[in-house]
């Protein structure tokens, strides 16, 4: 399919702040393309951004037909841009679609559209090491009905945006809350998929840990209430002894996190051993308090590897390193970030050029 590219003005970013936050600042243009049952996916175009009108009847307002990505591209050392692994969230794209009863999109079409986006809004990758741009590949269901059903018609579009750090403090501690009365996803569920209503399910919970005084929430597994699952907008990662990383196995209700597969393949490249398994919340503690437990971090396309220093299970702080970033935490954080800004060897072909 043709990408109609019709940017009125040129990509405009003036001054650059030293900092940027996340997700606050967008670039000029966007992709779009609309789907309609019978005649599939067209009317490819890159616009200036706009706003969208929707009629107020449209299947996403009422029963959150909706999925999104999260990637990012990178300015490398040597002012070419990196993409990271793509396709894989193409993939996820599409399964999260299938799993929304919402239509799937080439792969190399969308990698395309997306190479074409950025080749005009380059300007707008932060030069800054941290920060990068943010790219938010997205698909809402537009059809007029209320009648509970999956829509016929959707729109897909692509904005992008700089962005820095998505925690605050940058590389120090987050604190987490581990949610006991509430949970996230069951399996069988949607929570592997990549939609709105999983983060929309978590927000009160979100708001009421960030009352107490920690920035995340912990999820455990919805049957048993005992098996750690996620947190907010990372997966999550131990550290044993120094040497041996263990980071819970997909079970069907875990986003299976691109950067997640990136540390398992890694890591024992780095020299540590990987583990991938059930990990009873109670375990964990207990590994914690003896200090078997050396390291915990999150890991996410947003929060890159993010150290956890505390962990809250029912009104008990478990300290983890002393609340300080861990020099695993931070070796894994430099090849990862290394193999995206280009100033480490890229071993396993994940960065792909724009
Ligand atoms: N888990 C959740 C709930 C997320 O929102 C994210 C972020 O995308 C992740 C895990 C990490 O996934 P990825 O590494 O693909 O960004
Ligand atoms: C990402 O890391 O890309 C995500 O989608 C997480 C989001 C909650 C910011």
């Amino acid at each position: 399919m043709i990408i109609d590219i019709k940017p009125l003005e040129l990509s405009k970013r003036g001054a650059c702040p030293e900092t940027y936050s996340f997700g606050a600042d967008f670039s000029d243009h966007m992709f779009s393309q609309n789907f309609e049952q019978g005649s599939g996916w067209e009317k490819a175009e890159i616009t200036p951004y706009h706003a969208l009108t929707l009629d107020p009847s449209a299947a996403v307002f009422h029963y959150g037909q909706e999925i999104f990505e999260g990637l990012k591209a990178y300015r490398s050392f040597d002012g070419t841009i990196n993409l990271f692994r793509p396709s894989e969230n193409f993939k996820r794209f599409n399964r999260s679609a299938k799993r929304m009863a919402m239509p799937e999109i080439d792969g190399k079409f969308h990698l395309k559209a997306l190479k074409a986006l950025i080749s005009l809004d380059h300007n707008w990758i932060p030069e800054q090491v941290g920060s990068s741009l943010y790219i938010r590949p997205t698909m809402i269901a537009t059809g007029k009905k209320l009648g509970l059903g999956a829509s016929d018609s959707y729109i897909h579009f692509i904005i992008t945006g700089p962005a820095g750090s998505y925690f605050k403090g940058g590389f120090e501690p987050v604190s987490v809350y581990i949610a006991d009365k509430y949970r996230r996803a069951v399996v069988g569920g949607v929570g592997e998929a990549k939609t709105g209503g999983n983060y929309a399910a978590s927000l009160y919970v979100s708001e009421e840990v960030e009352k107490l005084g920690y920035s995340q929430v912990l999820w455990l597994d919805a049957v048993h209430g005992k098996y750690i699952e996620e947190v907010g907008a990372m997966n999550i990662c131990f550290v044993y002894e120094n040497k041996h990383i263990v980071t819970p196995a997909l079970s069907g209700s875990i986003l299976p996190g691109i950067t997640r597969d990136s540390i398992l393949k890694l890591a024992p490249a780095l020299g540590f051993e990987v583990s991938e398994e059930r990990l009873d919340i109670e375990q964990i503690l207990a590994d914690i308090k003896s200090g078997k437990i050396t390291e915990a971090f999150g890991c996410g396309t947003a929060a890159v590897i993010s150290p956890v220093g505390k962990l809250c299970w029912k009104g008990t702080d478990y300290i983890i390193n002393n609340n300080k970033s861990g020099e695993i935490s931070k070796q894994l954080y430099d090849e990862l970030t290394g193999i995206q800004y280009g100033t480490r060897k890229d071993r396993f072909g994940w960065i792909e050029k724009v």
